[in-house]
């Protein structure tokens, strides 16, 4: 697997990423996903798999909704009694639900042209919202909620990173497993095969090396 990265030199907005990123995404839908959000839970693979399958078949986006006590700090999603959104607003001031929009996106090919179309918001910045709005207004968004037994965490503060290693840590210890092991999920999806995985093993001298070899061994 070959990773590139763009760099963003100012914070220009979420919306930044599919004008930075047009000549990576050619002609393919793609997906954002942020990198101090967290997401865990049973299923997620297949829904990630679903979701991005959905999306290249008939277009349009997909987001999702998640219940969280203060929604203030996000996107918020309004849903109707049918479950139907009715409207997404950027960290409002009176929120008109309890569905926070966690960083994880799903787009057609369209979100290039819809990103260079949006104009900066009151923070300077071109918004995630504003896309979701452009899909939804042209009746092609998906809201799908994620339910109570799926973890999001947002690490975007000093506290919420702190409560996500938390979080984790007692899982890891709990089922002597790590979470999102990359090495793991590369073996465990046969891109690697069990010498590719010793191999990387013996390259840590620490715990992951440790566990890497463990999984090589019995599972
Ligand atoms: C961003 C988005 C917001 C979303 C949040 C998820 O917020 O603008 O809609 O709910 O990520 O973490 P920001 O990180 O820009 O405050």
């Amino acid at each position: 697997m070959r990773f590139d990265y763009q760099a963003q030199e100012s914070p220009r907005g979420l919306a930044d990423a599919f004008i930075l990123g047009t000549d990576f995404i050619g002609g393919d839908s793609c997906a954002l996903v942020l990198g101090d959000n967290v997401f865990y839970g049973r299923g997620f693979s297949g829904t990630l798999h679903d979701t991005a399958s959905n999306v290249e078949k008939t277009g349009g986006g997909a987001i999702f909704g998640y219940f969280v006590k203060n929604p203030i700090a996000y996107g918020v999603v309004e849903f109707d009694s049918q479950g139907k959104a009715l409207s997404i607003e950027e960290k409002p001031a009176a929120p008109k639900s309890h569905y926070a929009v966690p960083g994880l996106y799903f787009y057609d090919n369209e979100v290039v042209q819809i990103a260079r179309d949006i104009k900066p918001s009151a923070r300077g910045e071109i918004e995630i919202t504003a896309v979701n709005n452009a899909y939804l207004n042209r009746g092609r968004l998906s809201v799908e909620v994620l339910g109570r037994g799926m973890a999001w965490l947002d690490t975007g503060t000093y506290d919420g990173l702190l409560e996500a290693s938390n979080f984790i840590a007692t899982i890891q210890k709990r089922q002597g497993m790590y979470v999102s092991c990359i090495e793991e999920i590369a073996y465990a999806n046969r891109w690697i095969n069990r010498d590719d995985l010793l191999r990387l093993a013996a390259s840590y001298k620490t715990e992951y090396g440790e566990y890497l070899s463990y999984v090589a061994e019995n599972l």
